[in-house]
């Protein structure tokens, strides 16, 4: 596809405190569903929509993780440049670092833990067809109280939005994904920090309006997934599952039952086990007398032991053996779950903020 004139920057950085302990490993967006970073998501959607030059805005949580997965973005089809943002001080003052990388074109922002079901393209048509100077995208919630939220005039204009309000003036919250002319970086410069010490993406989008400049919206199809905790990532990872995951067995399978819409990496061996789709497991693993139950994604060199796990994500390099019945359950890098012995003691060695639900 060829590309087009408008450029994308995707935020990669935050704190990632409501995703502790794995954000003590890596930032919260290269956390993977269906084996995939939700990052990678994002850019694959920027792409697709015919962007060609992206800027990733990289945080202090081991930042070279994401240059070491992204590259200079060839492997993606795109060019990548790192702008790199350190504190969190608010998605408008990472916009704002990008103003000689946006160089006078328009652009999109991302963020890099959004996810839409149908993409952005269609919205990108509608801003550059409206000459819009912003253009956002919203989306009905039951609690709009986490979100920027829409407010509207009683013709249905679009007038306000306010950031996380404890009274919301409607139920649209406000995705996280926004498009906008270069006009944008002259309103960052005039914006004060918000009660949480903030340069909030909300506030400048109020004082574009206050300013009068022309700013759009649409109201989304499809789902929209916020993936800022643990919850809200098994949930996407079980739709992306659903809707792409397909039949495809490059592992080997001795004695076991594979059902319906499961994906198998190379080199990995399913041994006296049964696998039930939609699922996915990565290259390199060894499941042997378990079951690997719907809505899991299981990632590379992972050993499963005489268990069973369902609607769960592991990463890489875990060892699970002899536990009888794992759900709902997000498991780190390398970790351990081992059932010892028959005698009901329980020994854990697990890092700070973790959650053992027994
Ligand atoms: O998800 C949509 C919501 O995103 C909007 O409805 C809100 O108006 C908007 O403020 C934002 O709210 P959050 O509180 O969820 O933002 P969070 O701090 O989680 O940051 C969003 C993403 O941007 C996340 O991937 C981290 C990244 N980020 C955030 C900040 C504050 C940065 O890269 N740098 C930053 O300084």
């Amino acid at each position: 596809m060829e590309g087009i004139f408008m450029k994308g920057i995707i935020l990669h950085g935050g704190a990632g405190t409501r995703l502790r302990p794995l954000t003590f490993s890596g930032p919260k967006q290269l956390i993977p569903v269906a084996n995939k970073p939700i990052s990678q998501y994002v850019l694959e959607d920027l792409r697709d929509s015919g962007i060609r030059e992206i800027a990733i805005i990289l945080g202090n949580i081991y930042p070279e993780k994401v240059i070491n997965h992204y590259g200079d973005g060839s492997r993606f089809g795109v060019k990548i440049t790192y702008i790199h943002q350190g504190e969190p001080k608010g998605i408008a003052h990472a916009v704002g670092l990008c103003k000689e990388f946006v160089a006078g074109d328009d652009f999109i922002v991302y963020l890099g833990d959004n996810l839409i079901q149908h993409g952005i393209k269609k919205y990108l048509d509608e801003f550059q067809n409206g000459e819009y100077d912003g253009y956002i995208l919203l989306k009905e919630v039951e609690d709009p109280t986490r979100f920027g939220v829409a407010k509207f005039d009683e013709g249905g204009n679009l007038i306000d939005v306010i950031e996380k309000p404890k009274q919301p003036p409607s139920n649209y919250a406000v995705i996280g994904i926004y498009f906008f002319k270069p006009v944008v970086f002259d309103v960052i410069k005039e914006l004060k920090p918000s009660w949480r010490g903030e340069y909030e993406i909300t506030d400048t989008i109020r004082l574009m309006m206050q300013k009068g400049y022309k700013v759009g919206y649409s109201i989304i199809d499809g789902w929209w997934f916020d993936t800022g905790k643990k919850d809200d990532i098994l949930q996407v990872n079980s739709i992306i599952l659903d809707e792409r995951i397909k039949r495809e067995i490059k592992g080997e399978t001795i004695n076991s039952r594979i059902d319906g819409r499961v994906t198998i990496g190379e080199g990995s061996k399913i041994i006296n086990s049964t696998v039930r789709g939609p699922c996915i497991i990565g290259r390199n693993c060894i499941i042997e007398d378990s079951y690997i139950g719907p809505y899991t994604s299981i990632g590379d060199n992972t050993r499963i032991i005489r268990s069973s796990i369902e609607f769960s994500i592991v990463l890489e390099k875990v060892t699970i053996e002899g536990i009888d019945r794992l759900e709902e359950s997000l498991i780190g890098e390398n970790a351990k779950l081992i059932k010892a012995s028959k005698r009901n003691a329980i020994k854990l060695n697990i890092g700070d903020y973790s959650e053992v639900i027994l």
